[in-house]
């Protein structure tokens, strides 16, 4: 795996969006593997700024996202596709119609998850995936305890999340329960992994996701395997692995 230290979330942000302008420019028909949260909010901004430059071309770039909530529509303003669209997707000159986020709306979820994997399939497979990683060292919604070896796949989300994502609702039925995410095996299959890190809170995760035991038990962990991981933070979040950076 390699490593790459950065000073702050700014220079995290910029360096992944180095990483992805270097996947758009040397194969400008490339499948992108992209992630919500907050942690790639500044590399999509930085990647708005050289689109708006007239560095980058993202006409024939596909994106292939990681997960989304069941039951919600892509208006929905907590919506992962409605994320996608209005802190990337909006501001690029992608063709929205190669851009694909679970169907939050398939109430058949082996229909939902069957037609993922046919998507991902279709498209030659992911060139590049960026994720982020969740506190308990989950990717995408691949929570402690996800078998290594699930594709697209239905979630049902824990007491927790649903509890703090109430707060973004007018009523506790209106939170999702379930979400469609790409499963690990899926997310291993892609030839580039670049992971996105920031914060004093992630530094515990990132040394035992990257430095621990390989275990379902921290879903991250299983990266460790990927010939290709490209782990991208600033110097908060890698405070704990000094040792093993050059
Ligand atoms: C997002 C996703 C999640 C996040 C993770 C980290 O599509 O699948 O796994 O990457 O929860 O979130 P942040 O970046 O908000 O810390």
């Amino acid at each position: 795996m390699k490593i790459i230290a950065t000073e702050s979330y700014y220079q995290m942000s910029r360096m992944a969006a180095n990483i992805i302008s270097a996947q758009v420019i040397m194969k400008p028909n490339c499948v992108l593997g992209l992630a919500t949260g907050s942690t790639p909010i500044g590399t999509y901004e930085q990647l708005i700024r050289w689109y708006e430059k007239g560095d980058l071309d993202f006409s024939q770039v596909t994106t292939i996202n990681l997960d989304e909530y069941k039951g919600l529509s892509p208006e929905n303003d907590q919506s992962y596709r409605y994320f996608m669209n209005t802190n990337f997707f909006d501001s690029i000159n992608i063709n929205k119609e190669r851009t694909h986020v679970p169907d939050g709306l398939e109430a058949d979820s082996a229909k939902a998850c069957s037609d993922y994997n046919k998507i991902i399939t279709d498209c030659g497979g992911i060139d590049l995936q960026l994720l982020g990683l969740g506190l308990n060292g989950h990717i995408g919604f691949n929570e402690p305890g996800a078998a290594f070896e699930k594709e697209t796949h239905c979630v049902d989300l824990s007491e927790s999340t649903i509890r703090a994502n109430s707060r973004f609702f007018t009523s506790m039925d209106e939170v999702p329960k379930q979400a469609y995410t790409m499963g690990i095996k899926t997310i291993m299959q892609a030839k580039k992994i670049v992971i996105v890190v920031n914060g004093a809170n992630k530094a515990q995760i990132v040394k035992d996701a990257f430095f621990g035991p390989i275990t379902p038990k921290v879903p991250a962990s299983v990266l460790q395997l990927h010939n290709d991981v490209t782990l991208v933070g600033d110097k908060e979040s890698l405070s704990l692995i000094q040792d093993h950076l050059q």
